[in-house]
């Protein structure tokens, strides 16, 4: 089985194929996703909202992120792996090579931070050393309080402007993937169009370079609240290993997201 890279999903961006991706926390999802062929398994720190039951994802803990990515690890033999870096686990550049150092060394094959230029010392100091960096800007959830409220970034002209610059100023430091988190499918295509490498988006409309879920929305069970942009496939399918292939079959052909699980 081929495994799947960094230099394969960027493969997949210039070939115009659309990369999948899927949350996981445990060995047995991750072992069901891969084999469905979901190209990335992320170690999310929505796992403080899903798993833990937290009103957002700030109480999450290195510790934490690096325990279910040693399970993920143990249950993926194809897809790509990469691990969230938890609230303030990068806020100093100290921090951050210790805690990346943390989640390599459980298994991920690259970190996600969330934020924008502020990062780019601390992408350029990872790459460095060895860590690939998965960029996340839009809805950051770990800023949750400075936003006030879960709410869809860039809809103004001037905020979205801004965050196309920030994206190519991430890209030019060195992140080799991007999460794009609620908002709207225009940016969401320009910020693709711009970037050379793949920019994976959830809420961000259909024309980014692939798609992702956490987990837990895509099967429809999540504790609290299921947001617009999440699609329950376990509902039309009614089977664990359906729903997954279905949600595939739907990000690879562009039939998710429709308008009704994008912004405008
Ligand atoms: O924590 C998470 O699950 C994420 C995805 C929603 C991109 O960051
Ligand atoms: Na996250």
């Amino acid at each position: 089985m081929k495994k799947v890279t960094v230099s394969g999903l960027l493969k997949k961006k210039q070939a115009g194929e659309k990369i999948t991706s899927l949350t996981a926390y445990d060995a047995s999802f991750a072992k069901m996703f891969d084999e469905q062929g979901v190209d990335a398994l992320l170690i999310g720190d929505s796992l403080g909202m899903v798993l833990q039951g937290e009103d957002d994802t700030l109480p999450v803990t290195i510790d934490d992120i690096a325990y279910h990515t040693k399970s993920v690890r143990r249950g993926t033999e194809r897809a790509f792996v990469l691990a969230d870096m938890p609230f303030m686990s990068y806020a100093t550049s100290e921090q951050t090579y210790a805690n990346a150092a943390k989640l390599m060394a459980a298994g991920a094959s690259m970190v996600k931070m969330e934020g924008g230029s502020w990062l780019c010392d601390t992408i350029k100091g990872l790459n460095l050393r060895g860590v690939p960096v998965c960029g996340h800007l839009g809805l950051t959830p770990q800023s949750v309080h400075v936003f006030g409220g879960f709410k869809v970034q860039g809809r103004e002209a001037s905020q979205a402007e801004k965050l196309l610059s920030e994206a190519k100023a991430l890209e030019e430091a060195g992140i080799q993937l991007l999460v794009l988190e609620c908002v709207p499918s225009s940016l969401g295509k320009a910020v693709s169009e711009a970037l050379t490498i793949p920019v994976i988006g959830i809420g961000a409309g259909k024309d980014t370079d692939g798609q992702i879920l956490v987990m837990h929305d895509m099967f429809g069970i999540s504790a609290n609240y299921m947001p617009k942009f999440s699609k329950n496939y376990l509902v039309e399918t009614g089977d664990m290993r359906k729903a997954v292939s279905k949600y595939i079959e739907d990000v690879q052909s562009g039939a998710f997201p429709s308008a009704e699980h994008s912004f405008e």
